[in-house]
């Protein structure tokens, strides 16, 4: 659905973006991710029609976004970083003015499912973040597009304002869209994205699936719980096997540091061997928040 390469953008003699591809497909939920000033914004500024790159590819649902006419052409939905709204307007005005006074019944639909149905005859102005960013979602989905490019829909928000957010998101997916959506709050790529890509100082770092970059970077450590405590020499005969690289104890728990995953048979079966009952057994799972403050794995 869409294709970058080789993307720049220049603001006077600053390159805000001076090397970014992207690949996003059918169907998925991408998340785009950075940091404060990485790019992002001006990266899908350029995707929505609203801006032009200095150099680069840019195909957007098959047209190519630096020969457009007019952005309305991509047939995209899409959510601006701090959206406005006519504070006099109600939530149900708002979204028929900008359905142009055409999609009645739609506009009903999407006030039940961003939950502003009863809010509907309020005004725009006196609406919380979390209102207004749903309110934005709904509007972006306004004329029904395949695609929603949602520069930061839930950065701003609570928990419980980022969960109902998260829920969109899924549910614009679960009907066939494609999502593009920018944050730096890893949980919530965590949370709903197939495929990430990071962007840092304008350069685009890595594009992968979340699955794939998760289990790259998953440290080979097991949590063993025992049942009953265990005698030091089996603990060290333990150490010793093939492929562990360390054992710790702590609190009626072992850590074992262990060479890669393939290393659990052989634990699991030296704690059978020794009749050890275990409570529980688990691979650590480095959490993506770990994953950046401690370097990712980027080949
Ligand atoms: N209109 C502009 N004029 C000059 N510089 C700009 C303009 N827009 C963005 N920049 C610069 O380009 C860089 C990238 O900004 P951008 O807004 O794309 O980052 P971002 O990743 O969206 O950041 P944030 O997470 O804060 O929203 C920044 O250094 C910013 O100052
Ligand atoms: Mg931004």
């Amino acid at each position: 659905m869409i294709t970058v390469k080789g993307l720049q953008k220049k603001f006077k003699n600053f390159y805000a973006l001076k090397n970014v591809d992207m690949h996003v497909k059918k169907g998925e939920i991408y998340g785009f991710i950075g940091p404060n000033g990485s790019g992002k914004t001006s990266t899908m500024n350029i995707l929505a029609g609203l801006s032009r790159p200095a150099q680069g590819e840019c195909t957007v649902n098959g047209l190519d976004v630096t020969k457009l006419t007019h952005p309305g052409d991509l047939k995209i939905g899409y959510l601006p970083e701090d959206p406005k709204f006519y504070p006099w307007m109600t939530a149900h005005e708002t979204l028929d003015y900008l359905s142009g006074g055409r999609n009645t019944g739609h506009t009903g639909e999407i006030l039940r499912w961003t939950g502003l149905l009863d809010a509907r005859n309020r005004r725009v102005g006196g609406f919380s973040r979390g209102m207004k960013q749903r309110l934005g979602i709904g509007a972006a989905l306004i004329r029904n597009p395949e695609l929603l490019i949602l520069d930061e829909p839930s950065s701003a928000l609570d928990p419980e304002g980022r969960s109902e957010v998260l829920r969109l998101i899924k549910d614009l997916k679960g009907m066939g869209k494609t999502i593009l959506f920018s944050t730096h709050i890893l949980d919530d790529v965590e949370r709903v994205c197939d495929t990430v890509g990071m962007i840092d100082a304008g350069q685009m770092m890595f594009e992968k699936p979340l699955r794939q970059l998760q289990k790259e970077n998953t440290q080979p450590i097991f949590d063993i719980i025992p049942a009953h405590s265990v005698e030091s020499n089996i603990l060290n005969a333990l150490e010793r096997l093939t492929g562990v690289v360390s054992l710790t104890k702590s609190e009626g728990s072992l850590t074992v540091k262990v060479a890669d995953n393939t290393v659990s048979v052989s634990v699991m079966r030296f704690l059978t061997d020794h009749e050890i009952v275990i409570e529980s057994f688990s691979l650590r799972k480095t959490r993506l928040e770990d994953l950046f403050l401690h370097g990712v794995n980027t080949k």
